[in-house]
């Protein structure tokens, strides 16, 4: 008999379910992703968001377990996403992994969907997950969250975050001004790809706080490129050059402003500082990010966690596996679904 922990995902705009092994194994891991149904909008609409989830959650979880070769019985606990995220789409999966656990009669542990993010660069390989170290750095940087957390085993601290904008909807919300369809991260990569970034032609400046904090800050690059790209008349239907040098330069800026904050969040902690550095979120699926970071992993000699590229967006696998370190799963009554999570 299998002992699996099933993963359950709905904060957004995929349903997710994995099944996962004690070990971090992933069994399985199924992403209905309704990116199409929301691409008309250029946005996730949230009521569409709930129903499909309802739509999809049971079916996969069913597909899971057809997958996996496994049945019930192997079910031993269940790991689901409580928040933060859409609330309606939350309901659909902490109801869903309730009406489960009270059928099997087994507990669930209520996973924080950054923990999930946090702890997925140790998803990487096909097998046993890397064991994590005593303490790693955390970048998470996706369409709802640009932070830096210290993270120790369960204990997880909040280094910076963003003040405005995060870096994720930076990408979509000024792709979707140019006229690429949603999600604006791999387009506007994509694109990047064809040209070369030109700072002359299209300058983002780099913010700058008054104060000495180490928060991210997107709002102004995002406002300055939507600007430049109106004075050129950057457009997806447009001159397919000034296109690509555009994108290129704004995927640069955008970068810029992450190592920017993450040189100063490194140069204060105080020795002796973590052993390795990990990336997860959708942008960490980004080849240009990817490669500069392990690029500064080298200068500072350190490991750099790169998670794969289907653990970075959002994934069951991940809460599973978060669900896997935080341990002791409860009563179901008791989970809660919340929008924010302080
Ligand atoms: O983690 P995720 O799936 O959902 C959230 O929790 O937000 O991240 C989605 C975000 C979107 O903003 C998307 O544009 C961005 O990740 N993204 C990328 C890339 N792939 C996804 N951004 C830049 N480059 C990519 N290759
Ligand atoms: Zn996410």
């Amino acid at each position: 008999m299998l002992h699996v922990i099933l993963g359950i995902e709905t904060s957004c705009d995929e349903t997710s379910v994995a099944l996962l092994e004690r070990d971090g194994n992933v069994r399985v891991n199924l992403i209905a992703s309704q990116i199409e149904r929301h691409r008309p909008f250029g946005g996730v609409v949230p009521e569409i968001a709930s129903r499909e989830h309802l739509q999809h959650l049971f079916p996969l979880v069913e597909r899971a377990l057809g997958d996996a070769h496994a049945s019930w019985s192997d079910v031993d606990s269940i790991a689901v996403t409580a928040g933060p995220g859409l609330i309606g789409a939350l309901l659909v999966g902490v109801a869903g992994a309730q009406g489960l656990a009270y059928g099997l009669g087994i507990p669930i542990v209520a996973v924080n969907h950054l923990e999930g993010h946090i702890y997925s660069p140790y998803l990487q390989r096909e097998g046993a997950a890397t064991p994590l170290p005593p303490r790693f750095l955390a970048l998470v940087i996706s369409g709802g969250h640009s932070a830096i957390y210290d993270v120790r085993g369960r204990d997880v601290k909040q280094i910076n975050r963003t003040r405005d904008d995060a870096i994720g909807e930076t990408f979509d919300k000024v792709a979707k001004f140019i006229g690429l369809p949603y999600p604006g991260g791999p387009q506007i990569e994509k694109q990047a790809r064809e040209g070369k970034a030109d700072v002359r032609r299209f300058p983002f400046p780099m913010p700058q706080f008054k104060d000495e904090s180490l928060d991210f800050s997107y709002s102004g690059i995002k406002a300055a490129a939507i600007r430049v790209a109106r004075e050129h008349d950057v457009r997806a239907d447009g001159d397919s050059a000034t296109l690509a040098d555009f994108c290129a330069t704004f995927q640069d800026a955008l970068i810029a402003q992450l190592f920017d904050r993450l040189d100063s969040v490194w140069s204060r902690i105080d020795a002796p500082k973590p052993a390795e550095v990990a990336i997860a979120g959708g942008v960490a699926a980004n080849g240009v990010l990817r490669e500069r970071m392990l690029a500064w992993g080298e200068t500072h000699e350190l490991v750099v966690r790169v998670p794969e590229k289907r653990y970075c967006t959002d994934n069951a696998a991940m809460i599973a596996f978060a669900g896997l370190q935080k341990g002791s799963p409860g009563d179901p009554r008791r989970v809660a679904a919340r929008s924010r999570i302080a």
